[in-house]
């Protein structure tokens, strides 16, 4: 089974960076995308140039994601909606912000799958792409942020042994920085202006590319986990950093 045994895909989070490129990306190869995400007026822009079907949904909003994806035929799931806040200030977190990034990159991003994969599995036909983070494979100073993405890798790697065969294949992809409007929505223009540009970071469309040769590989191969990072940053390391007192 690969891309070309695919007919219809759903991509979370449509509307910028890595879900509009990737959207763009299965289009071009002829497959019917649904595009979901808030912001109508972005979805609709994509509609018009690439032929996706945009699908206007608040991912928080529970009721409405079991009774808008249930009814779908899926193919390819890429589970790519997901925000930060308060990223590296933990200690001054609101309420608010702890409850908005779980709610989003781990509530939202299960109940997507629990609406899509029974489908899947009874078609014995499907890929679910979930988008992970390096932060949930290292520590970068993202208690909220990399908890959410923590859970990400230990859901997705669950679901792949609950799986085995119903002819559904899974993979995770851990990206490094990619250039979005993740940082904006995040913590503000300014701080993403200092941030991004100080080296050569990945683009959307190299996930994209990426989620495209994972779901075009042949049905006997599951990449089960890509960690995608741009050749100029690494994770890891130890920090000391004495008590100052
Ligand atoms: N950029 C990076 O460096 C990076 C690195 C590693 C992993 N990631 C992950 O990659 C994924 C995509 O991020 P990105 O960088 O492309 O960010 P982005 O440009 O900010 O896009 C995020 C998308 O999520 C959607 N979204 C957020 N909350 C939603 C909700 N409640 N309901 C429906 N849609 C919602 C947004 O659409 P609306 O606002 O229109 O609803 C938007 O389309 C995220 O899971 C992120 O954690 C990003």
């Amino acid at each position: 089974m690969a891309l070309t045994d695919y007919k219809t895909a759903l991509v979370t989070g449509a509307s910028a960076g890595i879900g509009a490129a990737t959207v763009r990306a299965l289009a071009a190869k002829g497959i019917a995308v649904t595009a979901v995400a808030r912001r109508v007026d972005r979805l609709e822009a994509l509609a018009t140039e690439t032929g996706a079907t945009p699908l206007a949904l608040d991912l928080n909003d529970t009721d409405a994601l079991y009774a808008t994806l249930e009814p779908l035929e899926v193919d390819i799931l890429v589970n790519n909606a997901g925000l930060g806040r308060a990223m590296a200030n933990f200690l001054e977190a609101a309420p608010e912000d702890i409850d908005l990034t779980i709610d989003t990159n781990v509530s939202a991003f299960l109940h997507v799958v629990r609406a899509l994969a029974p489908g899947m599995a009874a078609r014995k036909r499907g890929h679910i792409v979930n988008i992970g983070s390096v932060a949930g494979l290292y520590p970068l100073q993202s208690p909220i942020y990399g908890a959410s993405k923590g859970a990400v890798r230990l859901a997705s790697q669950n679901l792949r042994i609950e799986l085995l065969g119903t002819g559904v294949r899974l993979t995770e992809i851990c990206p490094g920085r990619v250039v979005t409007e993740f940082l904006v929505q995040a913590a503000g223009e300014e701080a993403a202006r200092k941030t991004y540009g100080q080296f050569d970071e990945l683009k959307p469309e190299d996930i994209a590319d990426t989620i495209m040769f994972a779901v075009d590989t042949p049905w006997h191969v599951n990449l089960s986990t890509i960690e995608i990072v741009p050749t100029e940053q690494a994770f890891g390391g130890v920090q000391i950093v004495p008590m100052n007192n």
